[in-house]
Protein backbone atom coordinates (compact mmCIF):
# COMPACT_ATOMS: atom_id res chain seq x y z
CA UNK A 1 0.00 0.00 0.00
CA UNK A 2 1.01 3.19 -0.84
CA UNK A 3 2.25 5.28 1.98
CA UNK A 4 0.42 8.91 1.27
CA UNK A 5 2.22 12.09 2.12
CA UNK A 6 1.49 13.66 5.49
CA UNK A 7 -1.25 15.99 5.25
CA UNK A 8 0.63 20.17 5.35
CA UNK A 9 -1.13 22.09 7.67
CA UNK A 10 -3.18 25.11 6.19
CA UNK A 11 -0.29 28.38 6.03
CA UNK A 12 -1.54 31.48 7.62
CA UNK A 13 -2.48 33.80 4.81
CA UNK A 14 0.57 36.48 5.93
CA UNK A 15 3.60 35.44 6.76
CA UNK A 16 6.74 38.41 7.70
CA UNK A 17 9.96 37.63 7.56
CA UNK A 18 13.18 39.65 8.69
CA UNK A 19 15.54 38.52 6.38
CA UNK A 20 18.72 38.56 8.73
CA UNK A 21 22.43 36.80 8.73
CA UNK A 22 23.48 37.77 5.25
CA UNK A 23 26.61 39.46 6.96
CA UNK A 24 27.46 36.16 9.44
CA UNK A 25 26.72 33.77 6.62
CA UNK A 26 29.59 35.68 4.55
CA UNK A 27 31.73 36.12 7.24
CA UNK A 28 31.63 32.36 7.88
CA UNK A 29 32.46 31.67 4.17
CA UNK A 30 35.15 34.41 4.08
CA UNK A 31 33.57 36.05 1.81
CA UNK A 32 32.76 39.48 1.52
CA UNK A 33 29.33 40.81 3.41
CA UNK A 34 27.79 41.63 -0.11
CA UNK A 35 28.62 38.08 -1.16
CA UNK A 36 26.10 37.57 1.89
CA UNK A 37 23.41 40.05 0.74
CA UNK A 38 23.54 37.93 -2.85
CA UNK A 39 22.84 34.78 -1.48
CA UNK A 40 20.26 36.26 0.48
CA UNK A 41 18.44 37.65 -2.67
CA UNK A 42 18.82 33.95 -3.52
CA UNK A 43 16.97 32.48 -0.51
CA UNK A 44 14.26 35.12 -0.69
CA UNK A 45 13.37 33.95 -4.36
CA UNK A 46 13.47 30.75 -3.32
CA UNK A 47 10.77 31.40 -0.30
CA UNK A 48 8.24 33.60 -2.09
CA UNK A 49 7.95 30.96 -4.35
CA UNK A 50 7.52 28.45 -1.98
CA UNK A 51 4.77 30.65 -0.35
CA UNK A 52 3.21 30.92 -3.32
CA UNK A 53 2.84 27.09 -4.01
CA UNK A 54 1.99 27.11 -0.18
CA UNK A 55 -1.33 29.40 -1.26
CA UNK A 56 0.31 32.24 1.51
CA UNK A 57 -1.50 35.36 0.22
CA UNK A 58 0.82 38.22 1.70
CA UNK A 59 4.37 37.76 2.28
CA UNK A 60 6.17 40.79 3.87
CA UNK A 61 9.93 40.78 3.88
CA UNK A 62 12.43 43.47 5.68
CA UNK A 63 15.15 44.14 3.12
CA UNK A 64 16.32 47.45 4.45
CA UNK A 65 15.82 49.26 7.32
CA UNK A 66 15.80 52.85 8.45
CA UNK A 67 18.82 52.02 10.42
CA UNK A 68 20.39 50.40 7.66
CA UNK A 69 21.90 54.01 6.08
CA UNK A 70 24.62 53.49 9.20
CA UNK A 71 26.23 50.70 6.99
CA UNK A 72 29.58 51.33 5.07
CA UNK A 73 28.77 52.94 1.72
CA UNK A 74 30.06 50.29 -0.03
CA UNK A 75 27.90 48.10 1.61
CA UNK A 76 25.22 50.16 1.08
CA UNK A 77 25.44 50.29 -2.67
CA UNK A 78 26.07 46.83 -3.12
CA UNK A 79 22.85 46.15 -1.89
CA UNK A 80 21.01 48.64 -3.50
CA UNK A 81 22.26 46.96 -6.71
CA UNK A 82 21.21 43.61 -5.74
CA UNK A 83 17.60 45.20 -5.54
CA UNK A 84 17.69 46.73 -9.03
CA UNK A 85 18.93 43.58 -10.18
CA UNK A 86 16.29 41.78 -8.70
CA UNK A 87 13.45 44.21 -9.53
CA UNK A 88 14.44 44.48 -13.18
CA UNK A 89 14.19 40.48 -13.13
CA UNK A 90 10.99 40.33 -11.23
CA UNK A 91 9.34 42.92 -13.62
CA UNK A 92 9.91 40.67 -16.78
CA UNK A 93 8.70 37.48 -14.35
CA UNK A 94 5.72 38.94 -12.23
CA UNK A 95 3.23 37.09 -14.99
CA UNK A 96 5.08 34.32 -14.75
CA UNK A 97 5.57 33.73 -11.11
CA UNK A 98 2.10 34.87 -10.43
CA UNK A 99 2.92 37.86 -7.79
CA UNK A 100 3.11 41.67 -7.11
CA UNK A 101 4.25 43.84 -5.15
CA UNK A 102 4.12 46.53 -3.05
CA UNK A 103 6.60 48.51 -1.20
CA UNK A 104 6.72 49.84 2.47
CA UNK A 105 8.91 52.75 3.28
CA UNK A 106 9.92 55.92 2.54
CA UNK A 107 11.31 55.05 -1.34
CA UNK A 108 11.94 58.79 -2.12
CA UNK A 109 15.73 58.56 -0.13
CA UNK A 110 16.33 56.03 -2.83
CA UNK A 111 17.97 56.08 -6.19
CA UNK A 112 16.23 57.76 -9.14
CA UNK A 113 16.63 54.15 -10.77
CA UNK A 114 15.25 52.20 -7.95
CA UNK A 115 12.20 54.38 -7.31
CA UNK A 116 11.51 54.06 -10.66
CA UNK A 117 11.31 50.24 -11.17
CA UNK A 118 9.21 50.34 -7.78
CA UNK A 119 6.74 52.22 -9.30
CA UNK A 120 6.93 49.83 -12.24
CA UNK A 121 6.40 46.98 -10.18
CA UNK A 122 3.77 48.59 -8.03
CA UNK A 123 1.86 50.02 -11.47
CA UNK A 124 1.37 46.49 -13.22
CA UNK A 125 -1.61 45.08 -13.17
CA UNK A 126 -2.29 41.31 -13.65
CA UNK A 127 -3.56 38.11 -12.03
CA UNK A 128 -1.58 37.16 -9.29
CA UNK A 129 -1.65 34.50 -6.29
CA UNK A 130 0.58 36.55 -3.91
CA UNK A 131 1.37 39.69 -2.93
CA UNK A 132 5.05 40.58 -1.83
CA UNK A 133 5.22 43.44 0.31
CA UNK A 134 8.98 44.95 0.30
CA UNK A 135 9.90 47.02 2.98
CA UNK A 136 12.68 49.10 1.66
CA UNK A 137 14.08 51.92 3.99
CA UNK A 138 11.28 51.05 6.07
CA UNK A 139 11.27 51.56 10.39
CA UNK A 140 7.94 50.77 11.93
CA UNK A 141 8.48 54.61 14.25
CA UNK A 142 8.76 56.43 11.01
CA UNK A 143 5.38 54.20 9.45
CA UNK A 144 3.83 55.63 12.32
CA UNK A 145 5.15 59.23 12.90
CA UNK A 146 4.18 59.17 9.29
CA UNK A 147 0.48 57.96 10.00
CA UNK A 148 -0.20 60.73 13.30
CA UNK A 149 1.50 63.52 10.86
CA UNK A 150 -0.84 62.95 8.03
CA UNK A 151 -4.11 62.39 10.69
CA UNK A 152 -2.60 65.99 12.81
CA UNK A 153 -2.56 67.96 9.22
CA UNK A 154 -6.14 66.28 8.39
CA UNK A 155 -7.44 67.47 12.20
CA UNK A 156 -5.67 71.15 11.64
CA UNK A 157 -7.40 71.79 8.47
CA UNK A 158 -10.05 70.58 9.62
CA UNK A 159 -10.81 67.65 7.47
CA UNK A 160 -11.53 65.04 10.86
CA UNK A 161 -12.70 65.39 14.71
CA UNK A 162 -9.59 64.48 16.83
CA UNK A 163 -12.30 62.02 18.22
CA UNK A 164 -12.42 60.47 14.55
CA UNK A 165 -8.92 59.48 14.83
CA UNK A 166 -9.17 55.19 15.96
CA UNK A 167 -7.48 52.21 15.42
CA UNK A 168 -9.05 51.82 11.78
CA UNK A 169 -8.37 55.57 10.46
CA UNK A 170 -5.03 55.15 12.04
CA UNK A 171 -4.21 51.51 9.96
CA UNK A 172 -5.24 53.36 6.54
CA UNK A 173 -2.34 55.53 6.72
CA UNK A 174 0.41 53.17 7.39
CA UNK A 175 2.15 51.71 4.63
CA UNK A 176 0.63 48.31 4.95
CA UNK A 177 -3.25 50.06 4.27
CA UNK A 178 -5.39 47.22 3.22
CA UNK A 179 -3.19 44.66 4.58
CA UNK A 180 -4.14 42.03 7.19
CA UNK A 181 -2.03 41.80 10.05
CA UNK A 182 0.80 39.10 9.62
CA UNK A 183 -0.64 36.40 11.53
CA UNK A 184 3.25 34.99 11.56
CA UNK A 185 6.51 36.66 12.25
CA UNK A 186 10.10 34.61 11.66
CA UNK A 187 13.03 36.19 12.32
CA UNK A 188 16.18 33.97 11.39
CA UNK A 189 19.50 34.36 12.24
CA UNK A 190 19.07 33.73 16.39
CA UNK A 191 18.55 37.61 17.16
CA UNK A 192 15.62 37.73 19.26
CA UNK A 193 14.52 41.22 18.65
CA UNK A 194 11.91 43.03 16.01
CA UNK A 195 14.46 45.89 15.16
CA UNK A 196 11.95 48.24 14.10
CA UNK A 197 9.73 46.01 11.93
CA UNK A 198 5.93 45.79 11.82
CA UNK A 199 5.26 47.80 15.13
CA UNK A 200 1.78 48.25 14.67
CA UNK A 201 0.67 45.15 12.41
CA UNK A 202 2.67 42.81 14.98
CA UNK A 203 0.76 43.92 17.74
CA UNK A 204 -0.99 40.05 17.96
CA UNK A 205 1.59 38.26 15.59
CA UNK A 206 3.11 35.15 16.75
CA UNK A 207 6.61 35.07 16.54
CA UNK A 208 8.99 32.19 15.69
CA UNK A 209 12.33 32.90 16.02
CA UNK A 210 15.20 30.38 14.51
CA UNK A 211 18.98 30.00 14.27
CA UNK A 212 19.33 29.83 10.75
CA UNK A 213 20.77 32.19 8.86
CA UNK A 214 18.68 33.72 6.39
CA UNK A 215 20.95 32.79 3.15
CA UNK A 216 20.36 29.24 4.55
CA UNK A 217 16.64 29.49 4.92
CA UNK A 218 15.05 26.48 3.28
CA UNK A 219 11.25 25.57 2.74
CA UNK A 220 11.93 22.90 5.25
CA UNK A 221 12.57 25.98 7.76
CA UNK A 222 9.31 27.19 6.67
CA UNK A 223 7.11 24.57 7.13
CA UNK A 224 8.62 24.45 10.90
CA UNK A 225 7.49 27.48 11.38
CA UNK A 226 4.07 26.93 10.29
CA UNK A 227 4.40 24.32 12.30
CA UNK A 228 5.38 26.17 15.39
CA UNK A 229 2.84 28.83 14.45
CA UNK A 230 -0.08 26.10 14.60
CA UNK A 231 1.33 24.54 17.99
CA UNK A 232 0.75 28.57 19.66
CA UNK A 233 -2.65 28.74 21.50
CA UNK A 234 -3.71 32.48 20.16
CA UNK A 235 -6.24 33.79 22.25
CA UNK A 236 -6.07 37.82 21.69
CA UNK A 237 -6.81 39.02 25.41
CA UNK A 238 -9.23 36.06 25.52
CA UNK A 239 -9.45 32.73 27.37
C1 LIG B 1 20.30 41.25 6.80
O1 LIG B 1 21.52 40.66 7.05
C2 LIG B 1 20.32 42.14 5.58
C3 LIG B 1 20.17 43.56 5.86
C4 LIG B 1 20.01 44.09 7.02
C5 LIG B 1 20.22 44.45 4.72
P1 LIG B 1 22.66 41.40 7.87
O2 LIG B 1 23.52 42.14 6.91
O3 LIG B 1 22.10 42.22 8.97
O4 LIG B 1 23.45 40.17 8.45
P2 LIG B 1 24.14 40.07 9.87
O5 LIG B 1 23.07 40.33 10.89
O6 LIG B 1 25.23 41.10 9.90
O7 LIG B 1 24.65 38.68 9.92
C1 LIG C 1 16.93 44.05 10.53
O1 LIG C 1 18.18 43.48 10.64
C2 LIG C 1 16.76 44.71 9.19
C3 LIG C 1 16.72 43.82 8.04
C4 LIG C 1 16.83 42.52 8.05
C5 LIG C 1 16.52 44.46 6.77
P1 LIG C 1 19.43 44.25 11.27
O2 LIG C 1 20.60 43.37 11.10
O3 LIG C 1 19.53 45.61 10.70
O4 LIG C 1 19.00 44.38 12.79
P2 LIG C 1 19.88 44.56 14.10
O5 LIG C 1 20.83 45.68 13.84
O6 LIG C 1 20.59 43.27 14.33
O7 LIG C 1 18.90 44.84 15.18
MG1 LIG D 1 21.62 41.75 10.90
Amino acid sequence: MALTEPQKLAPPQHIAIIMDGNGRWAKQRGLPRTAGHAAGAEAFRKIANYCRSLGVKYLTVYAFSTENWKRSADEVAGIMKLLRRYLEEALQDMEKNRVCFRFFGDLTRLSPELQELCAQAESASMDYDVQVNFCLNYGGRDEIVRAARALAAEVAEGKRSADEITEDAFSDYLYSAGVPDPELVIRPSGELRISNFLLWQSAYSEFVFMNVLWPDFSPQDLDAAIEEYHRRNRRFGGT
